[in-house]
């Protein structure tokens, strides 16, 4: 099927299309959804800015039926009041609360194997665009593994051949670095030249780890400040010095990826354990020490602790917080959705912020598809119910203080992988087993209603529900630095619901939001 190019009229106060709904779409049976396929021939891009105009309100629309963020505009002078909408909201543009640090996905190995395995330079560069670029989801963050994770298709550190190499002396990046994760990242860099890299590791060289195993149960050997902690803290810097001499800084650490697993029993994958006083004492007796030292202080390197699942984020954070001097070389709490949507524990954030307001917290990993035991493990193409658990939960951490949110893999092959030990899950980019085309996803679209309009520095606004329930509706709000207030809304329901909103400028109004779709609506203020 070709591009196609429409125009519409919504059911309520709508008004003209601009921009053309470019989606090459291709369709599955088992699915309830569509996506759009980018090849040689042709791949969709999303709007370039400038978003809002003046007197008009500007709405990008996805939805499960057609949509892919196509704009629209609703005249001032064409705004609707229906006095019995379903919801009513009052919005605050003055009750202020956290700023956007941004949207991103991670520089994996997997996500490099399959770009590479892309038939065309022009594709591969697309790809990165449809990510980066001004006419991408214009992410500002990227998370890179340092060495090997389970998207790898091997088990690697940087110093893996000579044991008990205290000095470090046989460190060395690995060519999966070159090949996966650097060029890529230039590419990247090249759209846009403020992005924020940052660094974690899974597990480190196996000599220094308790089990003498990169996967599974496991800890540092040795004591804090012992030569293992001390190694393992110059690693980590030897780490962001051989990137910079490869011409890339990265903005932020976190010193364990997932840190519980490592202390469970018979877990498959890289990991190392941290439980929370050990990270507090790595950080505060080597790790923080040691990067100060070497010119990362706080002023120049984000560390950010934790970056493990949201049913345990405060009481880790509070093992690491409650010590002044472990503290103090920390900037943020990393948290990861997996126990999220299933066990209800997002007021864990607000409990982390509330203790400790002046640590920003930020969603550094979410993939779906990742429960084993489900059915529909790994790719789905063309799930729409996976463009509305990601927009649900992006909303659920921004409205408990959350300054944005990270997706992982940019790029899976059909079956979700490459992954080591078979850890299938999905990405919002998919592509072909023969490497002539890929296929974005809607969780693709679904993000980009956020990371392309939240821009850095957009702060959250209060927003109160004065009548209706927010069933199956979740919405947040923000201003951004130019002055458009933007608002997102995710509709679950299989019905549309109307919203009525107040406070956002002089006149009260009504827009309605059709079945199954995400809406970013700007207005300048
Ligand atoms: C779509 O994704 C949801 C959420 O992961 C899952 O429950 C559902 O089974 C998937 N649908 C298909 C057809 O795979
Ligand atoms: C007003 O909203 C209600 C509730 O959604 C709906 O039933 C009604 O049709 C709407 N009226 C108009 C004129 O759109
Ligand atoms: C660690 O494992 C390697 C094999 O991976 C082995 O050669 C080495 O002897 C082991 N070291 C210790 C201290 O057990």
């Amino acid at each position: 099927m070709f591009t196609k190019i429409v125009t519409f009229i919504l059911s309520l106060n709508l008004i003209f299309i601009s921009g053309s709904f470019g989606c090459q779409l291709k369709k599955y049976q088992e699915t309830d959804s569509f996506v759009c396929v980018c090849n040689k021939e042709y791949c969709d891009s999303l709007p370039v800015e400038p978003y809002s105009s003046p007197k008009s309100l500007t709405i990008f629309t996805s939805d499960k039926s057609y949509y892919r963020l196509t704009k629209s505009f609703v005249p001032e002078s064409d705004l609707k009041l229906n006095q019995s909408s379903d919801i009513k909201v009052t919005l605050n543009v003055y009750d202020r609360f956290q700023s956007i640090i941004g949207f991103g996905g991670a520089f994996t190995d997997a996500s490099g194997i399959n770009i590479n395995r892309l038939t065309s330079d022009a594709l591969k560069d697309r790809l990165i665009a449809d990510y980066f670029g001004k006419d991408g989801a214009e992410y500002n963050i990227g998370r890179v593994p340092i060495g090997g994770a389970d998207f790898s298709d091997r088990i690697y550190s940087y110093d893996d051949d000579v044991e008990d190499d205290f000095e470090l002396k046989h460190f060395a990046l690995a060519a999966d670095d070159y090949d996966y994760k650097i060029n890529y990242i230039k590419k990247a860099q090249q759209l846009n030249s403020n992005i924020k890299l940052l660094a974690t590791p899974w597990a480190p060289p196996k000599w220094l780890k308790t089990s003498n195993k990169s996967e599974g149960l496991g800890i540092l050997k040795g004591e804090p400040g012992s030569i293992y902690w001390k190694t393992y803290a110059n690693y980590l810097i030897k780490f962001l010095e051989s990137y910079k001499e490869n011409s890339i800084e990265f903005w932020g650490l976190t010193p364990q990826n997932e840190p519980l697993t490592g202390l469970m029993p018979y877990y498959s994958f890289n990991t190392m354990g941290f439980s929370s006083y050990m990270m507090r004492d790595f950080i505060k007796k080597d790790l923080g020490p040691a990067l100060k030292a070497a010119g990362y202080g706080l002023d120049k390197l984000e560390l950010l602790l934790y970056d493990h699942n949201t049913d345990e984020v405060y009481s880790f954070a509070r093992g690491v917080l409650s010590d002044k001097d472990a503290a103090s070389y920390v900037s943020g709490v990393a948290y990861h959705w997996y126990a999220g949507p299933y066990k209800y524990v997002y007021d864990n954030l607000n409990k982390v912020h509330d203790a400790f307001p002046q640590y920003f917290l930020l969603s550094t990993e979410a993939c779906e598809g990742w429960i084993r035991s489900d059915p529909d493990a790994g790719v789905t193409l063309g799930n729409w119910t996976r463009a509305e658990t990601y927009a649900s939960d992006v909303i659920e951490g921004l409205n408990r203080w959350s300054t944005g949110w990270v997706d992982w893999n940019l790029a899976l092959n059909m079956e979700g992988g490459p992954n080591w030990v078979k850890n299938y899950v999905d990405a919002p980019i998919i592509v072909s087993d023969d490497g002539s085309e890929y296929y974005k996803q809607p969780m693709y679209y679904s993000l980009a209603h956020f990371s392309k309009f939240l821009k850095p520095g957009s702060q959250r606004i209060h927003h109160r529900i004065d009548k209706g329930r927010m069933d199956g509706v979740k919405m947040t709000t923000f201003v951004t630095p130019t002055n458009d207030l933007v608002i997102v809304v995710v509709n679950t329901n299989k019905e549309s619901v109307q919203i009525t909103f107040n406070g956002a400028g002089p006149s009260k109004f009504t827009l309605e939001f059709g079945p199954n779709s995400i809406k970013t609506i700007i207005k300048p203020l």
